[in-house]
């Protein structure tokens, strides 16, 4: 697209450029998922899910912004609009209704290792490509994705 002196041949950047964009889609949609569980959760663990789930926008807004900001260092244009977001995102959609805690918490768990899922897929796609940065930054996002869900995920009840 536009010109950038970053060293990677032209094809590779396109082709890095491509995957991300294809995570950033699913990265905002996630984010908004997740606030929209934040926002409408209720129940006796409300308190501290409530908070666990604005800490984990956090962590997905960093990625989603880092991952934006690689595609336009790559010389393309991130596309992050909602209306673009809603046509191509691949992330499941958010469940018109449900109730407990738990059922937050484990929603919120399968889309965050839905997500991790995919980065894995565009961070083999990737590193194949012979963009070894972009690689990198999709590895140390990945990584923290993972972590958010155990950290999720150990909110659960135990199943007797
Ligand atoms: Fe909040």
């Amino acid at each position: 697209m536009s010109h950038t002196f970053e060293t990677l041949p032209e094809n590779v950047k396109q082709y890095s450029a491509q995957e991300l964009q294809k995570l950033l889609f699913s990265a905002i949609d996630l984010g908004m998922q997740i606030k929209e569980s934040h926002w409408t959760m209720a129940g006796r663990e409300f308190l501290s899910v409530h908070r666990l789930f604005d800490e984990v926008h956090e962590v997905i807004e960093e990625a989603t912004d880092d991952i934006a900001e690689r595609i336009a260092q790559l010389g393309h244009k991130p596309e992050g609009t909602l209306k673009s977001v809603a046509e191509k995102s691949t992330l499941p959609s958010y469940p018109k209704s449900f109730q407990s805690i738990d059922e937050h918490i484990e929603i919120i768990s399968q889309r965050l290792a839905y997500f991790a899922g995919q980065s894995l897929q565009a961070l083999a796609n990737i590193e194949e490509g012979g963009d070894p940065i972009s690689a990198d930054l999709i590895t140390a996002r990945t990584r923290e994705v993972d972590k958010l869900v155990w950290l999720v995920e150990s909110h659960l009840t135990p199943k007797k």
